[in-house]
């Protein structure tokens, strides 16, 4: 079986993006991104592609007179490179209900807390503000609802009683590159099932106790 066609869509640094960029660079990782796509033209991300010899298209949505024909824009590129999944890394675009049915359960997304607790933006600041002991960050597959989805892989990360939302950040985007790898490795593995809204992982077991 040949190695799971990945496209990445970001809009700014790409740590994750690298961080995957870097598990596919051993050819015998079971993903190759064939595509980054960023909607910022000057996204440090896409220095990073370009440095790994990864194709890259800027799609910028100020360009497109509504939500869908940027969709319509992205879903045409994405094609156009046979992507079997898109890993959203970074990438600040609310996405329309059609496009996330139209990549149902073949898109992914990284999001620094432990869902569903924490959605949406400013996460740190928040997760400070609730005094919660523990947070950390989920890779889950994309449902038009925004951080919502079957969950694949989490990691939980101690809240210091002396932590910034900085401080907090930096700990949890270290996880966020172990868990996004991973989770990449799972599905080009293909023991990734998704049932409705939860996702199970043949031989999850054997995982956990790796660790
Ligand atoms: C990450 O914290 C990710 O969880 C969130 O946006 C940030 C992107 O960082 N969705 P980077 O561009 O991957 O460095």
């Amino acid at each position: 079986m040949g190695r799971l066609k990945v496209a990445v869509l970001i809009s700014g640094r790409g740590s994750n993006l690298q961080a995957l960029i870097d598990a596919c660079t051993d050819t015998a990782f079971p993903a190759k991104i064939v595509l980054v796509i960023s909607n910022v033209a000057d996204a440090p991300g896409l220095v990073r592609a370009k440095a790994a010899g990864i194709a890259t298209s800027v799609i910028p949505h100020g360009k497109y007179p509504d939500r869908s024909s940027f969709d319509r824009a992205v879903t045409e590129a994405l094609e156009g490179v046979g992507t079997e999944l898109v890993c959203l890394a970074g990438f600040m675009r609310l996405l329309t209900e059609r496009f996330c049915n139209h990549w149902r359960n073949q898109m992914i997304n990284v999001h620094p807390s432990l869902l569903p607790a924490f959605k949406g933006l400013q996460t740190h600041a928040r997760v400070l503000e609730a005094g919660v002991r523990i947070s950390g960050c989920t890779v889950h597959f994309v449902r038009a609802e925004m951080d919502t989805g079957p969950i694949i892989v989490q990691a939980a990360v101690s809240v210091g009683a002396d932590d910034t939302p900085e401080s907090l950040a930096a700990r949890v985007l270290e996880r966020e590159h172990e868990i996004y790898s991973l989770a990449l490795r799972l599905i080009g593995e293909g023991r990734v099932t998704v049932d409705g809204e939860r996702a199970s992982i043949d031989g999850a077991d054997a995982l956990i106790k790796a660790r």
